[in-house]
C-alpha cells in the first residue's frame, strides 16, 4: 500500500500503478537519497525535532540499504511508486515507528529535487574530467603533428594553408567553452532546496544552513514556491549538454570527411573502426558516425524538458517526474561519447604528406599575394581585383599560379616584382602568420604549451 494512502478507500488499479510509477528509472538516484536523507535526519537531530537515537538508528539502516542495492538484493515493486517510497518504507519496515520520523518537514516535491540536484553536481564532475581528456588527446595530437600544414577550409572550399595543431586546437577551444558552461550552471544546480516542503515550507523549526553544510552546497534557496517548481537546473544542464554534442558532432564530420579516401588526411586506429558485413575492403569511422547521429537525441531530451516545464502552472507538477528520463540519457549519452572519444584521437594517424600536397594548391595562397601587393603600397581592394584578375587568367590558360610567365604577371599586376612568385608556398604562408591567435608556428606552439599547462591535472 502506498505511504499517502490514508484519504483513499479501495486499491490502484494495475494499469495506473504502471502509469504512474518512476521507479524503473528513478532507482539510480538511490545513493543522492540515501546521502540526502541522512544529513535530513541529522539536521532534524540537532534541532532536537526527532531524538539523536533515531537519527542514529535511521542512518545505519539506510546504509544497510545502500549496501542491499549495491549489491542488487533490493526488491523494488512498482507499487511503490519512486526510489523517494522504496527507501522510506524499507526504513519504516525495519524501525517502526522510529523509521516514521524521517519524512518529517520534507515532501517528496524537495527530496527530488535535491536529489536530482546531487546527481547532476556528480555528473557535471564526470563529464567535465572526460572533456579534459578529450582535449588533452587534441593537444597530444597537436603537438605530435605540429609541423603538419593542412588546407584551412571555409564553405567547404580551400580557403589558406593552416597548420593540422592550429585546426585541432580550435576544437579545444570550443570544448573549454562546453566545461565552462558547464561550471557556470554548476552554481543553480549547487543550491540546497531541502526544507521547502511541497510548497510552503514547514512550521518545524529545521535548520536548513546546517543541511546545507552536511551536503556541501554553498547556497539555499530563498523561495520555497520556486524550489519546488524549479527545473531550470535541468534545463541548463541539458542545454550545455546539447551544445557539447555540437561540438563533437562537427569533429566527427570532419574526422568522417578527413578519413575518406578523397581526403586521406588521417587515419584511425583499426580498433575504432568498424567493417562492413558486405565488402571487404571497407573501414568504416562509425564511431565517429554515432556520435555525430546521437547529438539527435541530446537536442530532443533538451526540447522534451522545455516543453515539459512550459506551461505549468505554480509549484511543483506531476509533469515534472517526466525529466528524469532526457536528464539520464543525455548524461549517460555525453558519458559513453567521453569514453570512446579520447582514446580514439589520441590514436589516429596523420597523414602529413596527404596534407601538405592538398594545402600547395598556390590558389591557396592568392591571398598571401594580395598581401604582398599591400606591402607594395597598392590599396587592399585593388590589390584583390588585381589577384582575382591574376587567378582568373591563370585559371583560362590552365597555368598555376605559381607558375604564371612574369611577362604575363606585369600585364596583369603592374605593381608585381619578380620576389612575389616566392609567395605560394605552403609553409611560408604559415610562417608568416604569427599575430596572436593566428597559425604561424611560434603561436601554435605556444598555444600548445598553454594548453598543456592549463590541462596538466
Ligand atoms: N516521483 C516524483 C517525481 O519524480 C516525486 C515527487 C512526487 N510528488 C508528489 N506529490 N506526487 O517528481
Amino acid at each position: 500500500m502506498a505511504l499517502w494512502s490514508g484519504r483513499f478507500s479501495g486499491d490502484q488499479k494495475k494499469e495506473l500503478v504502471e502509469f504512474t510509477e518512476s521507479v524503473s528509472f528513478d532507482k539510480r538516484l538511490y545513493m543522492h537519497d540515501i546521502a540526502g536523507s541522512k544529513a535530513h535526519v541529522e539536521m532534524l537531530a540537532s534541532c532536537k525535532i526527532i531524538p539523536a537515537k533515531t537519527a542514529k538508528s535511521i542512518k545505519s539502516e539506510l546504509d544497510k540499504i545502500q549496501k542491499l542495492i549495491d549489491d542488487g538484493k533490493f526488491e523494488f515493486k512498482i507499487a511503490l511508486e519512486d526510489i523517494h517510497m522504496h527507501i522510506e518504507s524499507a526504513i519504516i519496515r525495519s524501525l517502526g515507528d522510529e523509521g516514521a520520523r524521517l519524512h518529517t518537514a520534507r515532501s517528496r516535491n524537495d527530496q527530488v529535487n535535491l536529489d536530482t540536484r546531487l546527481y547532476l553536481r556528480d555528473e557535471t564532475g564526470k563529464i567535465c574530467q572526460g572533456i579534459r581528456n578529450l582535449q588533452k588527446a587534441l593537444v597530444f595530437q597537436a603537438e605530435k603533428n605540429s609541423d603538419a600544414i593542412m588546407p584551412g577550409y571555409t564553405h567547404l572550399q580551400h580557403a589558406q594553408p593552416v597548420l593540422f595543431a592550429h585546426h585541432l586546437l580550435a576544437y579545444v577551444e570550443m570544448f573549454a567553452r562546453d566545461s565552462a558552461r558547464l561550471q557556470d550552471c554548476l552554481k543553480r544546480i549547487n543550491v540546497m532546496t531541502l526544507g521547502s516542503g511541497a510548497i510552503a515550507g514547514t512550521t518545524l523549526p529545521i535548520d536548513r544552513t546546517k543541511t546545507a553544510k552536511l551536503l556541501g552546497f554553498p547556497v539555499i534557496s530563498a523561495n520555497s514556491i520556486d524550489a519546488v517548481a524549479d527545473r531550470d537546473f535541468e534545463c541548463e544542464f541539458l542545454s550545455c549538454l546539447a551544445i557539447f554534442a555540437m561540438h563533437v558532432s562537427r569533429l566527427c564530420e570532419d574526422i568522417v570527411l578527413w578519413t575518406s579516401r578523397e581526403f586521406s588526411f588521417v587515419e584511425l586506429a583499426d580498433s575504432f573502426c568498424t567493417g562492413s558485413s558486405l565488402m571487404p575492403q571497407k573501414k568504416n569511422p562509425d564511431v565517429a558516425e554515432l556520435a555525430r547521429g546521437k547529438t539527435g537525441r541530446m537536442y530532443g531530451n533538451l526540447m522534451s524538458l522545455l516543453t515539459i516545464c512550459k506551461g505549468l502552472p505554480m509549484s511543483y507538477n506531476r509533469d515534472l517526474q517526466e525529466d528524469k528520463e532526457p536528464l539520464f540519457d543525455s548524461a549517460d549519452t555525453a558519458l559513453k561519447i567521453l569514453s570512446v572519444f579520447p582514446p580514439m584521437i589520441a590514436t589516429l594517424s596523420a597523414r602529413k604528406e596527404k596534407m601538405l600536397a592538398a594545402a600547395s594548391n598556390p590558389e591557396l595562397m592568392a591571398t598571401d599575394f594580395a598581401e604582398e601587393l599591400v606591402r607594395l603600397g597598392v590599396p587592399f581592394r585593388k590589390a584583390h581585383e588585381r589577384t582575382g584578375a591574376l587567378v582568373k587568367w591563370g585559371n583560362t590558360n590552365r597555368i598555376p599560379l605559381d607558375k604564371v610567365p612574369f611577362e604575363d604577371m606585369k600585364k596583369i599586376v603592374p605593381e608585381a616584382e619578380k620576389g612575389l612568385l616566392k609567395i605560394f608556398n605552403p609553409a611560408m604562408s604559415v610562417s608568416k602568420r604569427e599575430i596572436t591567435g593566428g597559425t604561424g608556428p611560434r603561436e601554435v606552439r605556444s598555444q600548445i604549451s598553454s594548453w598543456k599547462r592549463k590541462l596538466q591535472n
